[in-house]
């Protein structure tokens, strides 16, 4: 999953060094991150002139926390790479206003929109934290995290009390205008939200299903997290005869 969605967001830059990209925190970005760490060493892919937009921030978290996105993207990521700090913008968890949100929302737009958009996707069939019941029009906003959520986010806190409730988020409707997106998921606890973002009804309880309105995604999947797609031999069957590959 890892080195396919590399590929992917290499031949990206390699084709628009200013590409504008949507990046994602969490687990499923991880394997991601390191490949491409890879090829900058290896094969020298640059991001000098590479633009950064990450989806979301927690809200109330200290600004030096470990778990704060913006420390987390330093550390998996931008640290090891040649972006430049200037070009890496994350909502600003300290500032939740209507017109700090509306902010974030212009500084995309000032770059023409982002190129390729990096998602994962939630237990909860959220993107970013767009959580069931988010309005797939939703912009940039303050977001109450659901019950769920928090404790699937547990693993990186000492303790659950410390998980933030809320965040910043780009909104279903900021997502849905990327030029190009790149779902990715792996593993069990994934398997019922990619089945209904994929082929369940389009739904704002399950956000991710937006994506079936998009004009240019991908989805990346192993087989644990595909295990519930009822038209799983024709996607194989569709990318092992595909005239693009
Ligand atoms: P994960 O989170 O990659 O840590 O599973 C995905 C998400 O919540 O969007």
């Amino acid at each position: 999953m890892s080195t396919e969605a590399a590929k992917i967001v290499a031949n990206q830059i390699r084709t628009n060094p200013k590409t504008v990209i949507g990046l994602a925190t969490g687990s499923t970005p991880l394997g991601l991150y390191n490949e491409l760490i890879k090829l900058h060493k290896n094969e020298g892919i640059d991001f000098s002139d590479v633009i950064s937009f990450n989806l979301d921030e927690y809200v109330d978290l200290p600004k030096d926390h470990p778990q704060s996105y913006k420390n987390f993207m330093d550390k998996k990521l931008f640290s090891k790479i040649n972006i430049k700090q200037k070009n890496i913008h994350i909502p600003n968890g300290d500032s939740f206003e209507k017109k700090e949100c509306d902010k974030y929302e212009l500084l995309i737009k000032s770059y023409d929109g982002i190129d390729l958009q990096i998602l994962g996707i939630g237990s909860t069939g959220h993107i970013a934290f767009n959580e069931p019941s988010s309005s797939l029009g939703s912009r940039t906003r303050l977001k109450t995290l659901t019950q769920k959520t928090v404790t699937d986010n547990a693993r990186f806190f000492d303790n659950i009390i410390d998980v933030p409730k809320f965040a910043i988020t780009m909104g279903v409707g900021t997502i849905m205008e990327a030029k190009k997106i790149l779902l990715l998921a792996s593993g069990d606890s994934k398997a019922e939200p990619i089945a209904k973002a994929i082929e369940g009804p389009i739904t704002s309880m399950c956000t991710a299903s937006a994506i079936q309105m998009h004009p240019n995604t991908i989805v990346i999947i192993d087989e644990a997290a595909a295990k519930f797609l009822k038209e799983k031999d024709y996607y194989k069957w569709v990318y092992s005869n595909s005239k693009l590959n």
